[in-house]
């Protein structure tokens, strides 16, 4: 059998971390994990490498990327915490730099701007809500964005809207210009994520996916 790329995964512990871990192994790859709290981490099995830190310490980012060819992140921020989303892609450009890694698949709401849009008014006010609702977070994910745009790695961008977390698996539509549809399950983003890994259509662009 063909031997698979060692994964790098942050955010592995949260809600669609679980699925694309899970969708990873499932898929023969092996996975090394940056978890805060790996006791609460439920899931065993030898292909998977756990890393105690936090995605905002340089330090953890790089004993994660370490050994790894490819980093994915399914972070998301939790209330009261420091911004993380651009600390985190700035940790993981640098180490991946550092070290020749190439590809960076990140996830990310629909309240990114990119400059190729051409969003419909339904997106335009899911974006806009969250932009009124939680200001801070949306100009750190739009700064992500434009830390992504000046870097040289191969990174793609995944933008989604509201999530299901089922293992249901629907048509999956994918769109650089706008969102789809309303709703992703957490197993199709899962599996959107890993066919990045072996694909170049979507490398230093950010399309947006939902379910048909
Ligand atoms: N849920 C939705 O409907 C929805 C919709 C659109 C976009 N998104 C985006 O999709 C992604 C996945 O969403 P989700 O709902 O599956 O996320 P989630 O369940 O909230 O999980 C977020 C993960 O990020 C980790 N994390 C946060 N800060 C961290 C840090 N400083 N260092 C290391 N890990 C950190 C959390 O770890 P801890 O357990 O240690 O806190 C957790 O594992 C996120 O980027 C989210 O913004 C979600």
């Amino acid at each position: 059998m063909e031997q698979k790329i060692k994964v790098a995964v942050l955010g592995g512990g949260g809600r669609t971390g679980k699925y694309l871990i899970t969708q990873l192994l499932n898929q023969g790859y092996s996975v090394k994990l940056l978890l805060r709290s790996p006791e609460k981490f439920q899931l065993q099995n030898p292909g998977i490498e756990i890393i105690k830190g936090d995605a905002i310490d340089i330090e953890s980012i790089r004993s994660l990327v370490k050994g790894c060819q490819a980093i994915i992140s399914t972070v998301g921020q939790r209330p009261d915490e420091p911004l993380v989303a651009s600390r985190a892609t700035l940790n993981v450009l640098s180490v991946m730099a550092e070290l020749g890694v190439r590809r960076y698949i990140l996830v990310a709401g629909l309240n990114v701007d990119v400059p190729s849009d051409k969003i419909s008014e339904r997106t335009t006010m899911a974006t806009e809500w969250m932009k009124s609702n939680f200001p801070l977070i949306h100009e750190d994910r739009q700064k992500t964005y434009s830390i992504l745009s000046a870097s040289n790695a191969d990174w793609t961008l995944v933008r989604v809207p509201f999530i299901e977390f089922t293992d249901v698996r629907k048509e999956t539509l994918a769109s650089v210009e706008d969102c789809r549809g309303d709703k992703i399950s957490a197993a199709d983003i899962a599996f959107f994520l890993i066919e990045q890994l072996d694909s170049d259509l979507y490398i230093k662009k950010s399309p947006f996916i939902a379910n048909a």
